[in-house]
């Protein structure tokens, strides 16, 4: 197929059409020109496929799918490999369900603990987070199914989502927030889904210099960019950054857009004609699929990569594993699952174990008391005196609590680190009753653990997909070692810097998640990279090739490592650089390697990793580009970031010598945390004045105004209220609607358009508009604003 003649062939408008979707998943198919549709569909953890009615939020059915552990989970497996069969996996039941491209992965930085969407994101640092959606990416192509690799960019939280300007140092940006996106770049996934965000008050899908300047012209991305579901903002403006699709759909408004564009020289037809071709080339790859077979069961695989993924937080006295004792099973978690989050990526699985059923298969004994009720997060009296009555009884109380629906999921964020009160309370009371408690901790983020001094153990499943119950069992019973180990850093408490209504204000800098903590030496509840294993690992003769090298140079370190203990086990060997003096400021240490390896009792085994001028350079802003600065450097070898076992020194030569580019600007606060950060200093750092977070309601209403401001309009609150309604008939669950409505709150004008299908017209979103512009319309007003506010 020669594309570039079929464009020729192509009118202006089967040229518009085609650069947005036909409906909520398809592209357009063009029946003349024997262009046909393809089908895309979430993502991440598995394939959420809609065939009935379509929702970007989760909440209309979809078919039966296999619901592997959330990325959250994943990444703490640290193992590459094992990202890539589920991607293979996933891959599969993509191909026998026809869809071209898996919406997924989503590799954000988890900047703050809050975010809503963590539990679908790796890990708070980038060279992680990269290599596992690197690997997931690969595994997922190597079916001829393509990735849309997400949020792309800047997106780290839920709240205001639609409408925040991320406003951030470029710096930060290329060394923490696009970096693990860089890395899968170099796995060429079939599209890029930018996000709804703005970046120092640019729409990331209009936002030329990320789109054309760093991901096309100097990552040289040739895929296809997409929206994600109703981000595009100015869709001509979109189109010239680089911007290729619209998903879903603007129901032909910006198709008109587009035309009337070409038509008064506002586009040049070039530039239209190269996202055509970009799409056109999508479209004809997906058309061309190797063949393929299925050898994979992905239940068992689902377990495997639990198994791997979760971790043991503490073990004191050897608890675990459990053999010959008594146990009881506490907490309404163990019964029913949480093994996903809620959202665009929700899976629909067959078959989920519960840790009973599991139980009982496995011949063992037990008994269970709920504990809490999972409708509410006050203590239940008559639940919490079955349980402490259950915990005397039992050598071993084995107590399920962690973070409900409610807590986590797209479209908000968590307004605080607990863990829901009855849940807390319930640990503890049983510790008062009995000194052998393991609690075993379900969620896709970090909590805070005020009774983690009194428990004998943890083990945090985090969200273990669908064979969770299966993953666990096997580890507190020692079936199998834990090997995980966490992929983000679990504080004792919520730092100002996150939350809050500044969050926008990236002050930090490149200080996220353990690079903030290790730098002002904040205690924390559990480090980045912590995890323990049944054995134990002994580590030693660290040597490198050399110890003076020029900056082209490949540094290669080697060590070994050795299982010591009773148990056959795998351990996460992790690599850290300090940069000893630098003349920019710089965190104490950063995470450039990794490997998983795995020894029977008494093996040894050699690891070397190899080292590029990358690991060694940072972003120097007046350079643009990445500079390796002369100097010694420390190498450090870590059981976790805060456990490092090996060290040793070498000495670079860099091929030039640059200045700081902060030499003049005195920002001693990014040297020093002590004292926060403040925005004096960052401000210097961004060499511009901040906009006003300002959020009181803007007049008069535009496509830009969200549902909430609209709602002050006695028209809005009828639109409001239509939506309610709409959101009661779509689903039953509480939590959903819940989801939905603040994520509906925070929805611009134009993004309703774009999910409105028939029923919103564009010609009757803008006689709505119209009406909303005026005040009020007398009378009616008070009726249905009270209503309005009671329906959910
Ligand atoms: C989410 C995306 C998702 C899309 C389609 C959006 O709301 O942000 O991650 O892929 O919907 O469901």
């Amino acid at each position: 197929m020669n594309i570039k003649e079929l464009i020729k062939n192509m009118t202006l408008e089967e040229k518009a059409s085609l650069c947005s979707g036909k409906n909520m998943w398809e592209t357009q198919n063009i029946e003349r020109l024997n262009i046909p549709a393809i089908m895309m569909s979430d993502g991440p953890h598995g394939l959420r496929k809609q065939v009935d009615k379509s929702d970007n939020l989760g909440l209309n059915i979809s078919i039966f799918a296999t619901c592997f552990p959330t990325a959250a989970t994943s990444a703490c497996s640290f193992n590459r490999s094992l990202l890539k069969k589920m991607g293979q996996a996933i891959a599969l039941e993509c191909r026998e369900n026809d869809v071209d491209i898996l919406l997924g992965p989503g590799v954000n930085i988890k900047r703050s603990p809050l975010c809503g969407r963590n539990f679908e994101y790796f890990s708070e640092d980038p060279y992680l987070s990269g290599e596992l959606g690197a690997s997931f990416t690969s595994g997922v192509q190597s079916l001829g199914v393509g990735v849309s690799v997400k949020h792309f960019a800047c997106n780290n939280q839920e709240k205001y989502r639609h409408i925040v300007s991320s406003e951030i140092d470029e710096r930060a940006k290329r060394e923490i927030y696009l970096a693990s996106f860089e890395r899968v770049i170099q796995e060429n996934p079939y599209t890029v889904m930018c996000s709804y965000n703005r970046i120092n008050g640019v729409y990331t899908s209009e936002d030329e210099s990320l789109l054309n300047k760093i991901l096309r012209d100097e990552w040289k991305y040739t895929g296809v960019l997409i929206t994600d579901w109703g981000a595009c903002n100015d869709r001509v403006k979109g189109l010239k950054s680089g911007q290729d699709l619209e998903m879903p759909s603007s129901n032909g408004i910006n198709d008109r857009k587009i035309i009337e564009a070409v038509k008064n020289g506002d586009l040049d037809e070039e530039i239209l004609d190269r996202a055509v071709e970009r799409i056109l080339n999508l479209v004809f790859k997906c058309q061309n699929k190797p063949p393929y077979y299925k050898d994979i069961d992905n239940h068992l695989l689902a377990k495997e990569i639990a198994c791997e993924s979760m971790v043991l937080l503490k073990n004191d006295n050897h608890i675990l594993p459990i053999k010959d004792k008594t146990i009881g099973i506490i907490g309404a978690l163990a019964n029913k699952m949480r093994i996903q989050g809620s959202g665009s990526s929700k899976i629909n699985p067959k078959k989920v174990e519960n840790i009973l059923e599991v139980l009982t298969q496995e011949n063992i004994v037990y008994k269970y008391a709920e504990g809490y009720s999972l409708k509410s997060d006050k203590t239940n009296k008559r639940l919490l005196k079955e349980a402490i009555e259950l915990a005397k009884k039992v050598e071993i109380p084995i107590i399920f609590i962690g973070l409900t629906e409610n807590y986590e999921s797209e479209g908000f964020d968590r307004e605080h680190l607990n863990l829901p009160h009855s849940h807390n309370h319930l640990v503890e009371e049983i510790v008062k009753v009995n000194s052998n408690v393991v609690v075993v901790l379900i969620g896709g983020a970090p909590v805070l653990m005020p009774w983690v001094n009194k428990v004998k153990g943890i083990l945090n499943a985090y969200l273990g997909g669908e064979s969770a119950a299966l993953a666990i069992v096997d580890i507190l019973l020692g079936k199998v070692n834990p090997s995980g180990k966490l992929a983000e850093t679990y504080p004792l408490q919520l730092e100002p810097t996150f939350g809050g209504d500044n969050a926008e204000y990236y002050m930090e800098s490149i200080y996220v998640g353990y690079r903030y903590y290790d730098k002002c030496k904040k205690q924390v509840l559990f480090p980045f990279g912590y995890g323990l294993s049944y054995t134990t690992f002994s580590y030693s003769d660290i040597t490198v090739n050399k110890t003076e090298l020029s900056e082209d140079e490949i540094l290669e370190v080697s060590f070994k490592i050795k299982n010591t203990g009773n148990y056959y086990g795998k351990e996460i060997c992790q690599l850290y650089i300090r940069d000893i003096e630098s003349s920019v400021y710089k965190p104490e240490k950063e995470l450039k390697e990794f490997t998983k390896v795995a020894l029977d009792i008494n093996e040894e085994k050699h690891i070397t990793f190899k080292l590029d001028k990358r690991a060694f350079s940072y972003y120097n802003i007046h350079e643009n580009s990445w500079i390796v600065e002369s100097g010694e450097y420390e190498i450090l070898i870590g059981s976790s970031s805060q456990d490092i076992r090996l060290k040793t020194i070498i000495h670079i030569k860099a091929n030039k010598d640059v200045l700081s580019p902060y030499d003049k600007l005195q920002i001693p606060s990014y040297y020093d945390l002590s004292n926060g950060f403040n925005i004096t200093d960052y401000k210097k750092l961004l060499a511009r004045e901040l906009p006003p977070q300002n959020r009181s309601i803007k007049r008069p209403f535009d496509y830009n105004s969200t549902l909430k401001e609209l709602s002050h309009s006695f028209v809005g609150k009828f639109l409001l209220l239509a939506i309610k309604i709409h959101i009661r008939k779509t689903t039953k669950d509480k939590s959903n609607r819940l989801m939905m409505l603040r994520s509906m709150l925070d929805i611009p004008y134009r993004a309703l358009i774009s999910f409105g299908g028939e029923v919103f017209s564009p010609k009757l979103a803008q006689g709505l508009l119209l009406l909303m512009n005026r005040r009020y319309i007398k009378g009616l007003k008070v009726i249905f604003s009270k209503r309005g506010r009671d329906i959910i």
